[in-house]
């Protein structure tokens, strides 16, 4: 019996590994994609929260807030803004009017951005809709 590590074993080992990750690769693909349908909320996705979309990109609110953990560490995250407003669209409206003369003295705030009615009401469906997407809680990020 020999204990010699032979090229053919090592390239036996390299396309078996290959060949299980790959279809470890595939199969968790699989799962995610089957399970996309029901926590990213696409079924709240309507006109509203496409121009609400529209208005958070051409204001650049990413270049201050986090959304789901992805953008500036500079003000608030938002993922869940709705829920932490007490599932209210009617209080992030009113909290975007309000700034900055509403801010806390001597702390960072948010600017006036003198949005229209419309675009005030679209921009918080679109964050009421990114607070209905199942991210296992992610990021953690609770009121007070
Ligand atoms: C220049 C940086 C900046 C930009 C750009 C910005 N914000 Fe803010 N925002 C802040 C700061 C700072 C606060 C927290 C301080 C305060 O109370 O005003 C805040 C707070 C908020 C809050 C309340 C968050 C909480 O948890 O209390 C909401 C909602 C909000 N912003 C929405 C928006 C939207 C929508 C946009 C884009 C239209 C936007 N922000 C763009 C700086 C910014």
């Amino acid at each position: 019996m020999s204990e010699t590590f032979t090229k053919s074993m090592a390239r036996n080992i390299f396309y078996g590994g290959s060949l299980f990750f790959f279809l470890l690769f595939l199969a968790l693909t699989f799962d995610t994609e089957s399970a996309l349908p029901d926590r990213d909320n696409r079924q709240a996705i309507s006109e509203k929260v496409a121009l609400g979309k529209k208005v958070w990109e051409e204001h650049d609110c990413i270049g201050c807030h986090t959304l789901l953990g992805e953008g500036a560490y500079f003000a608030p995250e938002l993922g869940n803004v709705y829920k932490r407003f007490g599932n209210s669209t009617e209080a992030i409206v009113g909290f975007i009017k309000s700034r900055p003369e509403n801010g806390i003295p001597g702390r960072r705030s948010m600017p006036q951005f003198n949005l229209s009615d419309e675009e005030l009401e679209a921009v918080a469906e679109f964050l009421k809709y990114a607070s209905g997407i199942n991210t296992n809680n992610w990021p953690p990020n609770i009121q007070g």
